[in-house]
């Protein structure tokens, strides 16, 4: 009837489990190396779909859109329009003879319309004294820190489309 005897005083369900509480946080070598190769996979496989959306991501397709006729507006004017969505107002002003330049008449700082002022030759935002060059879009004073997006345009014929949104 010896094999009927326990060997120690611990509960009969303490001695038929072969983990010992104390050892149950213990991780061994190869859990660690488990985990070690399992996270180092994921990261591997998530570089390697950056990269692969990097190599295959296509940039913003603008729509090509008629702005202005060579000669509508007069030095110094300028002309409203939309681009590229109904959402998006933009500036179109005549610097010189054969000049144009245009920009997304959103402040970059709250979003208020800039105009340009023809005395100061520069876009004006008047919520907050916001000032941007007329030649680049950026900025010469006030609190907004980026430039303004600047509208592409290439002249085709005697009209002038936009063709593309820079933003820097
Ligand atoms: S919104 Fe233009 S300067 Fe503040």
């Amino acid at each position: 009837m010896n094999w009927l005897r326990r060997s120690s005083s611990e509960p009969l369900w303490k001695e038929e489990f072969s983990i010992r509480t104390a050892d149950e946080r213990y991780v061994t070598r190869r859990q660690l190396t488990k985990f070690l190769v399992l996270t180092s996979f994921g990261m591997f496989v998530g570089n390697l779909w950056i990269l692969l959306r990097s190599l295959f991501y296509k940039t913003t397709a603008y729509p090509q859109q008629r702005v202005a006729r060579l000669g509508e507006i007069p030095v110094g004017g300028v002309k409203l329009f939309t681009y590229p969505t109904q959402n998006d107002h933009c500036i179109l002003v005549r610097i010189a003879e054969h000049e144009h330049v245009s920009y997304s008449q959103k402040c970059t700082h709250l979003s208020c319309a800039v105009y340009y002022s023809q005395e100061s030759n520069r876009l004006e935002c008047p919520c907050h004294k916001g000032f941007f060059s007329i030649a680049d879009g950026s900025v010469l004073q006030g609190p907004p820190s980026r430039p303004l997006p600047r509208i592409v345009l290439e002249r085709r014929g005697d009209e002038l489309i936009a063709v593309d949104v820079k933003v820097s």
